[in-house]
């Protein structure tokens, strides 16, 4: 089932809103460079693309809606980073597909506002190797913002945090994104 209020809106429109190579250094700045990482719900790949240009490993990119796997593809293959592994997938359904403590990093961002976040983070936590690293950003909710969920959905630092905490994250950090994209917040926990 796709997460609910989770469509995109056109590209460059998403695109304006991030410096995405800071977001990534920010994010995955302590993940090995040769490590596996994978992104639940990739949409234009913004972010995967980011990580696959640091990240030697495989970087699998999961979106439920075809044309964001179509993308991604297109992208990898005209930027010649076989590395990149976008797949068609409800993760919500059916899990991520990956194998148990495969991966290095995790990413879960602008989606954590779906309905069952601690089963999506619980699916992030058993595909990481011990010591693996997971990272969360959402739109922030205490500042106005261009886009974002609806207000009633949108989780805080704090919720996040409990509901990282209830599926075996620990040492939960706030990052600083205010110069790389300042409607957000972000979180790095360990698995
Ligand atoms: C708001 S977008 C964020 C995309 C990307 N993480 C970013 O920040 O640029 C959320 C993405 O999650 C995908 N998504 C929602 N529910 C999903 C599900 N159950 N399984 C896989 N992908 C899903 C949507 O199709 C959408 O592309």
């Amino acid at each position: 089932m796709k997460g609910r209020e989770s469509g995109m809106p056109q590209e460059a429109y998403w695109a304006s809103f991030f410096n995405t190579e800071a977001v990534i250094e920010t994010m995955l700045g302590s993940t090995a460079e040769s490590g596996n990482v994978v992104e639940f719900g990739c949409g234009y790949g913004t972010f995967t693309l980011a990580a696959a240009r640091r990240n030697r490993g495989i970087v699998t990119a999961l979106d439920i809606d075809p044309e964001m796997v179509a993308t991604v593809k297109q992208k990898a293959q005209a930027l010649a980073m076989p590395h990149i592994r976008a797949e068609l997938r409800d993760f919500v359904g059916h899990g991520s597909g990956l194998s148990t403590g495969t991966q290095q990093h995790a990413m879960i961002f602008n989606l954590l506002h779906l309905e069952q976040p601690v089963a999506l983070l619980q699916e992030a936590h058993r595909v990481l190797q011990a010591g693996g690293e997971l990272s969360v950003m959402h739109w922030r909710s205490d500042i106005p913002t261009p886009r974002g969920p609806s207000l009633s959905i949108r989780p805080t630092p704090a919720q996040c945090r409990a509901w990282m905490t209830e599926a075996g994250f620990h040492s939960i950090e706030e990052v600083d994104l205010q110069t790389s994209c300042p409607f957000h917040f972000g979180l790095l926990a360990k698995r």
